[in-house]
């Protein structure tokens, strides 16, 4: 990548950012009135989710648990439950643990490499946290700056993945960090990807450094960065719809699985032992996980087809009337909703 011109420009990049930012930059509520505990519980809600969905999340988090030693005396279910929805939960349960250490400290640390050491926290958000709360001078780096440098550089490397080119970057974004206030010039860097360099149709004439965009000058910005095509795998996954007398049959997740532990969620055939067989499934929904690309059919199975003795200890009856109190991800208790609606 040629970099050699904004560093010349390095000035004039850093005014016209902030110039703008301080203009321009959304009216969100971890910025008002900001404090470290708003900005760390922003920081992880925002990792993978975008501002719209975090922002009903943020104001309710900050009503129940307003500071770090509430959240710190919350016990672990009520969080997972204020978090539902939200997704990526092992965020919770590391917002949660990082809350308890921070109560317990007498001094709280203010550089990057202690922050790292915190649960949940790499470099993307020690950099945020440390930059807006405490002034450190360390850029962030994610798919918006990797974004924004890469037509500004007009760099047409292609990247294996989201990671490798921040690798690439680090560098050049640490050089370019306005070293007066490096807080609101990482806000700038990602409120100018989230809201003007976007990856489809970017609003040039919006941009406060398009004067600077070697892309933009060579008419390639919407090609800009350049990823090798992720591959993808198909999936099918059938589950089983039981409802009797005692209610719906549903797994919980295993406190030794990876992802989700404590949550609950439809069984899967296979956790069951018994097969679909022929029939057509109530309901056939499609979602993606990571390469993944899933179908995930439900089959209506009756209940005395289930053995009760051979249930495991994960596996339980629930009524409908609790299902709202039990901590399920946000696509399970959207498949329940539907599958209640179904006649027989
Ligand atoms: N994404 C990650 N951190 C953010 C912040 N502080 N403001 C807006 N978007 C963000």
């Amino acid at each position: 990548m040629d970099t050699i011109t904004l560093h010349s420009e390095l000035e004039t990049f850093q005014v016209q950012l902030i110039e703008w930012y301080d203009t321009y930059q959304r009216d969100l509520p971890w910025r008002t009135l900001s404090s470290l505990y708003k900005t760390v519980v922003s920081e992880f809600m925002l990792q993978q989710t975008q501002v719209k969905t975090v922002l009903p999340y943020f104001e309710k988090w900050m009503t129940d648990y307003p500071d770090f030693s509430a959240l710190a005396k919350a016990s672990e279910n009520q969080v997972l439950k204020s978090w539902e929805g939200l997704g990526y939960y092992s965020r919770a349960r590391n917002l949660h643990k990082l809350a308890q250490s921070i109560a317990s400290l007498e001094t709280i640390p203010k550089d990057v490499k202690s922050w790292l050491a915190f649960p949940g926290i790499g470099p993307y958000s020690a950099a945020a946290i440390c930059s807006i709360s405490f002034s450190e001078r360390e850029a962030v780096v994610d798919g918006n700056v990797v974004r924004i440098l890469s037509r500004l550089t007009a760099d047409r490397e292609q990247y294996k993945s989201t990671v490798e080119a921040a690798k690439a970057y680090r560098e050049l974004t640490q050089s370019l960090i306005n070293r007066d206030r490096p807080g609101d010039h990482n806000q700038a860097m990602m409120e100018l990807g989230a809201t003007v360099c976007l990856k489809h149709n970017p609003k040039c004439l919006l941009c406060p450094v398009s004067s600077l965009c070697k892309a933009r000058s060579l008419g390639i910005e919407s090609e800009l960065p350049r990823f090798q095509k992720r591959r993808s795998e198909k999936q099918i996954v059938d589950r089983a719809w039981i409802m009797g007398c005692q209610g719906i049959l549903v797994h919980r997740i295993p406190d030794s699985a990876n992802r989700m532990k404590g949550f609950h969620e439809i069984p899967t055939c296979q956790q069951l032992g018994i097969r679909a067989g022929r029939r057509a499934p109530v309901i056939e929904r499609k979602r993606s996980i990571t390469i993944y690309r899933i179908t995930e059919r439900f089959f209506r199975i009756e209940p005395s087809k289930i053995d009760g003795s051979k249930l495991g200890p994960d596996l339980l009856w629930v009524r409908p009337k609790d299902i709202d109190n039990l901590p399920f991800s946000g696509p399970h208790r959207k498949w329940i909703v539907e599958l209640l609606e179904r006649p027989e």
